[in-house]
């Protein structure tokens, strides 16, 4: 195997990938355009994996810049980390996730073509899903309508590689992530705060840190057993080394294109994950019950046993580890 080519690399999911790439002895070059973290992230990487790797600054859209890098580095396999992804700002800035993320994408794709790289893994959503009704939910459930202009750069990022994967030889490996949360137990990466967090678990976190007031729960009155939106939380790092197994399955089997929901396989309502954090954190949060927010789905969670079978993964971290580790990452964290 030459090198992997992490694309965003230096972000949430993609740096903690980057740690267990390295740990594994598998050779890695980061790009990023350092739009969602910053270079510190590098070396902190660098510090956990005890070993160094080739950065470039390079936006993906900038195609010329990034045909500089398979040019000067044996790229034999490519992991799709790099866009946008916040579902509430898609919808204000529908055009900025476009060109992005799927400008992004082609541009990869115009490099993985003029040097025939074999493999690529592409960062999906369960947000593909849509507001579906069916939990747990498997691969071959119906691709419908996105919820949001990132949810629809998920659906149409998959169908440009699955139409690529059908005229070249580069095989497409496409993860859907459930809810990826929780930090390094290093407490050296996590999730890097920009502006007010979207998501439930930065939010709990700074509520617990004082720097938000309180939690709103956005509804209670959902047809499920305590009322409140039920998720497949899974832990960023079980969520990273499914991407090593997944390179590793594609460098070594023979196919066009495979698709895996990667989650725990196991729902946990948002008042379960309130209760859990106070629990194992030893703290009270301040929340309260609010209304519903739109777009909301009521209930998903995975059914991951072709990932279990075919890809011999299975995410191993708690629920109170995953909650345990974002708080001990929140309190490394300056105001
Ligand atoms: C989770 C639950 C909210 C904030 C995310 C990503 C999406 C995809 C799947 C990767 C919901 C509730 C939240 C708050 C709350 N991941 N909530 N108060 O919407 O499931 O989607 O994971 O691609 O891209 O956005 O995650 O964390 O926003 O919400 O009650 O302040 O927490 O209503 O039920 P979501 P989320």
């Amino acid at each position: 195997m030459g090198k992997i080519l992490v694309t965003g690399g230096l972000g949430y999911i993609g740096c903690h990938t980057t740690v267990e790439l390295l740990g594994k002895g598998i050779e890695v070059v980061v790009v990023d355009n350092l739009s969602n973290t910053t270079i510190d992230v590098k070396n902190r990487i660098e510090k956990i994996a005890g070993k160094s790797f080739p950065f470039y600054e390079i936006d993906v859209c900038n195609t010329e810049k990034l045909k500089e890098v398979f040019a000067s580095e044996n790229i034999t396999g490519i992991i799709h980390f790099a866009a946008f992804k916040a579902v509430g700002e898609s919808v204000e800035n529908p055009i900025l996730y476009y060109r992005n993320n799927i400008e992004g994408l082609i541009s990869l794709l115009e490099c993985v073509k003029e040097y025939n790289v074999p493999n690529i893994v592409f960062s999906s959503s369960c947000t593909v899903y849509g507001d579906t009704k069916e939990s747990p939910i498997t691969e071959e459930h119906p691709i419908v309508q996105a919820i949001s202009p990132y949810g629809t750069t998920k659906i149409v990022g998959e169908q440009i590689l699955f139409d690529f994967a059908n005229v070249s030889s580069t095989k497409v490996v496409s993860l859907r992530y459930f809810n990826p949360v929780g930090a390094h137990s290093s407490s050296l990466i996590g999730e890097l705060p920009i502006g007010i967090p979207n998501n439930l678990i930065p939010y709990v976190t700074q509520t617990a840190a004082g720097i938000r007031e309180k939690l709103t729960i956005f509804g209670n009155d959902y047809n499920t057993p305590d009322g409140t939106n039920i998720r497949d939380f899974i832990h960023v790092v079980d969520l990273a080394k499914a991407h090593v197994k997944a390179i590793d399955f594609a460098d070594n089997h023979s196919f066009k294109v495979e698709v895996f929901n990667l989650g725990t396989g196991k729902g946990t309502s948002v008042s379960e994950v309130v209760d859990t954090f106070e629990k194992v954190n030893s703290l009270s949060l301040n929340h309260i019950y609010g209304p519903r927010r739109a777009g909301d789905v009521e209930q998903i969670w995975a059914d991951a046993t072709k990932a279990n079978e075919i890809l011999g993964w299975k995410a191993e971290i708690s629920l109170e580890e995953m909650l345990r580790t974002a708080w001990d990452w929140q309190q490394t964290l300056k105001d």
